[in-house]
């Protein structure tokens, strides 16, 4: 009933419906395949090297629940969840069902790939409330029993897609590399704000997201996107695109800007200081997003290790990752309890998680605890018409306004 990682809401759920009975776990794939219906492949498609993907853990569910279904009577349905290349469910995935259970997929067994659209932050009610959920089919019968399920479960409130194995499969990577892009897409916007004075990206990213077409939502330019996710599909998508002799310049572009994202922060503290060489720099936000514990390809982490490169001194404060920085990041820096330690003592102060308790910090607190008050938000957080005469302040994508001071 604990979940061994923070996600707003789900710890309450997870006690309630292990109380309730209507959760049950094993580490039996037997016994959960003869007791249920369905199937969920759910397990985790990491990166290689290369940025494709290692299917080991797929293959090898594949292999237990073809086993299992070896020794069941009647239809079970098997649904891959994971996120999987085109070609995955219908290539590898079925083909080891159909071996180790020695039944035939369609008359025997149902098999369908529904992506997962859920973000980290706010995954209960995302899982409660999609956009829509897809659902790639072998063949009528494997999707009619999921749509089944899937309108018992959402009452039919939802609207449900339904197409093919690949095509479900390739409809994940693509909503994932639209929306990383889109973001690749305004952080190049903010870039060239920070060199025409008067910009403001957060002001053209609104007026923007009033055309319809374009839309309000992942267009926060900041330090670029980290996490689990995005990095690793746009790599597997790109690598997957090259095995087909197509480079995707797009995709390409985006992780180039994502790559260098980080680095706009680090320009923008040596504008204000000069050189960072034992400078006491401190990082507030180690999460790669707020309302998680998860610092996967975080962008701070990323930040950091350029601010240690140019010899500065790092201090960093996250209210949920502090525990898992220090397991991933290790002794070169320190750590702080709070925002206001953090900053005690600090020559410069870069914001990397936009956390809500961090918009509570007024430039007087940034005044009276840091040696100097100069103040990067990474993350737009704060307003810079609040901030702008009373630290020395820069932002990611605001034009260059005048330095109050340097030494
Ligand atoms: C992402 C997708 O949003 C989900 O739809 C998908 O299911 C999930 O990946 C997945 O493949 O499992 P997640 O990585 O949990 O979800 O979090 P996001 O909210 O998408 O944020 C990803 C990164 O983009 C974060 O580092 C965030 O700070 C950054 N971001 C997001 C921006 O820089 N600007 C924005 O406007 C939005």
């Amino acid at each position: 009933g604990v979940p061994p990682f923070f996600e707003p809401g789900l710890e309450e759920r997870l006690r309630e419906v292990v109380r309730s009975r209507r959760l049950r776990s094993t580490t039996n794939v037997h016994e959960a395949v003869m007791s249920s219906d369905v199937t969920f492949v759910t397990v985790g498609t990491p990166s290689r090297r290369d940025g494709s993907i290692d299917l080991q853990f797929i293959e090898r569910s594949a292999e237990e629940v073809g086993r299992a279904l070896a020794a069941k009577d009647g239809y079970h349905l098997v649904v891959v969840k994971s996120t999987v290349i085109p070609g995955t469910t219908g290539n590898i995935v079925k083909p080891i069902v159909e071996r180790f259970s020695g039944k035939r997929c369609g008359p025997d067994f149902g098999l369908c790939m529904s992506p997962e659209f859920l973000r980290e932050g706010s995954a209960v009610e995302d899982t409660l409330k999609p956009d829509r959920v897809v659902i790639g089919e072998f063949d009528r019968r494997s999707g009619d029993t999921l749509k089944k399920l899937f309108n018992e479960f959402y009452g039919g409130d939802i609207p449900i897609l339904r197409t093919n194995l690949a095509t479900a499969e390739m409809t994940k990577y693509a909503n994932n590399s639209f929306l990383a892009t889109k973001i690749s897409f305004i952080n190049s916007i903010a870039n060239i704000c920070d060199k025409v004075p008067g910009t403001d990206v957060e002001v053209v990213a609104k007026a923007i997201g009033m055309d319809h077409r374009i839309n309000p939502r992942f267009l926060r330019a900041g330090l670029g996107w980290g996490g689990s996710c995005f990095p690793k599909d746009v790599k597997a998508l790109l690598s997957f695109s090259r095995s087909l002799s197509y480079e995707a310049p797009i995709l390409w572009a985006a992780l180039e800007v994502n790559d260098a994202q980080p680095l706009q922060a680090v320009g923008l503290a040596r504008r204000k200081l000069g050189s960072l060489k034992g400078r006491r720099v401190a990082v507030l936000g180690l999460a790669f997003k707020p309302d998680t514990d998860d610092i996967r390809e975080s962008r701070a982490t990323v930040l950091i290790d350029a601010l240690l490169q140019e010899g500065a001194r790092v201090i960093a404060y996250d209210p949920k990752a502090l525990d898992a920085s220090r397991n991933f990041l290790g002794k070169g820096i320190e750590y702080a309890e709070s925002a206001e330690s953090c900053l005690k003592g600090a020559e410069c102060c870069i914001v990397a998680t936009e956390w809500r308790e961090f918009e509570k910090l007024q430039p007087e607190d940034f005044v009276s605890l840091m040696k100097k008050p100069v103040v990067i938000d990474g993350r737009r957080v704060f307003n810079p018409g609040d901030f702008g005469g009373k630290v020395d302040f820069a932002a990611i994508g605001l034009g260059e306004a005048p330095a109050l001071e340097k030494d």
